[in-house]
């Protein structure tokens, strides 16, 4: 392997990582190796020792256009040379507009209205907070509760962390979580889909557990349902067949609005620009990040349906209507690069491809079935995950080695607990996918 000299140049210290394993990385640089991203283009990771990683994630399942496409380049660019930051508050750009427009067209019908943030976490906390308002401006500000999901990831925020269920992501802040709020069981469950293509035959029911938390807090205190459509942090939990279908009849049954975290299901990965068309179940609310403009500038948002924006509506016409909104809420630059993203999308066909790659996934991940230590593989479209067998007393180092192994072979995989989980680019080929399979595939043998 190549020298790393400008990993020998670095002092680590002062950079606190986000979720990473900050001592082990400082600890060696055998630790970091192939760790240090220098440069990147279409699906590969350049590291600093020169070596090549094939991006099976796709970022952090935000840039499925590939890295540095450069029709996104140049829009950003070409922005910076007109308007760099211009406030959003009381004020617009006629691209912010326009964006807006454009989004709520790719959305199911009946979502007319866009709010945009910077992250998915920051969306996440304006989906909870229109739900709030929204039922208190009808006259139902006792509708106070959100139900989560287990093992479900909607971000950092305290709105996020309450709502979702990881349990480390919880644990140490529970003192600031929300109140009020209960969760839905997850649909992880080995014994009964390990090995599904697809969404598994079972759990359907499970949907109906909101019935139970109905009986137990009574409708009319809660406020809204927050799941992923397909679960991607806790590591590909594909929702069982009609499961969505289920929980969105409950929902209207019982008033209570349902908002799907599409942050990593949005603009692309499902074959649709949403997975509420993919599924064909339509929320009330919708949040998005990461893939409206390929990861180049921190973008989120909230899609509303047009009852819901017109909830706010009312009052004086000279006051403020919903008291939320971030300095760089609709930043220039950002909806610049979601303008050529969103052109890109339609110009390379990137639903019908995604549609397509998602059949050679599924054949390539699947074909892992039978190696030692893989207890589960599932797949839906462009995502995939193989569980392996947690190593005796030390959850998580399995993955660990795993990953390790990969990136001496160039790839880049996430992991999360024992899991492996894929998100490859939208311009990946099939043979590029079979590839990544086969490093996994010696990966695992590697880390025995
Ligand atoms: C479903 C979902 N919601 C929210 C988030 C948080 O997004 P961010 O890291 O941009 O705050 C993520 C991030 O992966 C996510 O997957």
């Amino acid at each position: 392997m190549a020298a790393n000299a400008l990993d020998a140049e670095l002092d680590l210290d002062a950079y606190w990582m986000p979720f990473s394993h900050n001592r082990y990385y400082k600890q060696s640089a055998e630790h970091r190796s192939n760790r240090l991203l220098a440069r990147a283009e279409g699906s590969y990771y350049w590291t600093t020792e020169g070596n090549k990683l094939y991006d099976a994630l796709s970022g952090l399942w935000c840039c499925g256009l590939g890295h540095r496409h450069p029709k996104l380049v140049e829009a950003v660019k070409k922005q910076l040379d007109v308007l760099d930051y211009g406030t959003a508050f009381q004020m617009g750009t006629p691209g912010v507009f326009k964006l807006a427009e454009r989004i709520a067209e790719a959305a199911p019908a009946g979502f007319e209205h866009v709010f945009f943030c910077n992250s998915g976490s920051e969306a996440v906390d304006t989906a909870l907070k229109m739900a709030l308002a929204y039922h208190r401006a009808r006259g139902e500000a006792h509708r106070t509760r959100f139900i989560g999901r287990e093992k479900g990831y909607h971000g950092v925020g305290f709105g996020g962390i309450s709502v979702g269920g990881m349990v480390a992501n919880r644990k140490m802040f529970a003192a600031g979580m929300l109140q009020g709020v209960d969760h839905l069981p997850h649909t992880h469950n080995l014994k009964e889909m390990a090995f599904s293509r697809g969404e598994p035959d079972y759990g359907t029911h499970l949907a109906d557990e909101l019935e139970r938390l109905v009986a137990l807090h009574d409708a009319s205190t809660i406020a809204a349902v927050i799941v992923e459509p397909m679960q991607g942090s806790a590591g590909v939990i594909v929702p069982p067949k009609g499961y969505l279908k289920r929980l969105r009849e409950l929902c209207s049954k019982h008033g209570i609005l349902l908002i799907f975290d599409e942050v990593i299901t949005g603009f692309g990965r499902m074959g649709k620009p949403f997975a509420a068309q993919h599924w064909d179940v339509t929320p009330d609310l919708i949040t998005f990040a990461k893939g409206v403009n390929n990861g180049l500038v921190p973008m989120g948002g909230v899609i509303a349906t047009k009852q819901i924006y017109d909830t706010f509506m009312t009052g004086p016409e000279h006051m403020v209507e919903f008291f939320h909104g971030y300095t760089y809420s609709g930043h220039a630059l950002a909806v610049a690069a979601a303008h050529a993203a969103l052109d890109v999308i339609a110009e390379e066909d990137i639903y019908q491809r995604v549609n397509s790659l998602s059949r050679s996934l599924e054949e390539t991940v699947h074909g892992l079935k039978g190696e030692a230590n893989i207890i589960d593989i599932r797949n839906c479209q462009l995502a995939a995950a193989v569980e392996l067998a947690p190593i005796e007393g030390k959850p998580g180092l399995r993955a660990i080695r795993v990953f390790e192994e990969a990136l001496k072979r160039g790839v880049l995989f996430r992991f999360t607990g024992d899991i492996i989980a894929m998100g490859p680019t939208f311009i990946s080929t099939p043979d590029e996918l079979s590839r990544m399979t086969e490093v996994l595939r010696d990966s695992i043998r590697a880390a025995g």
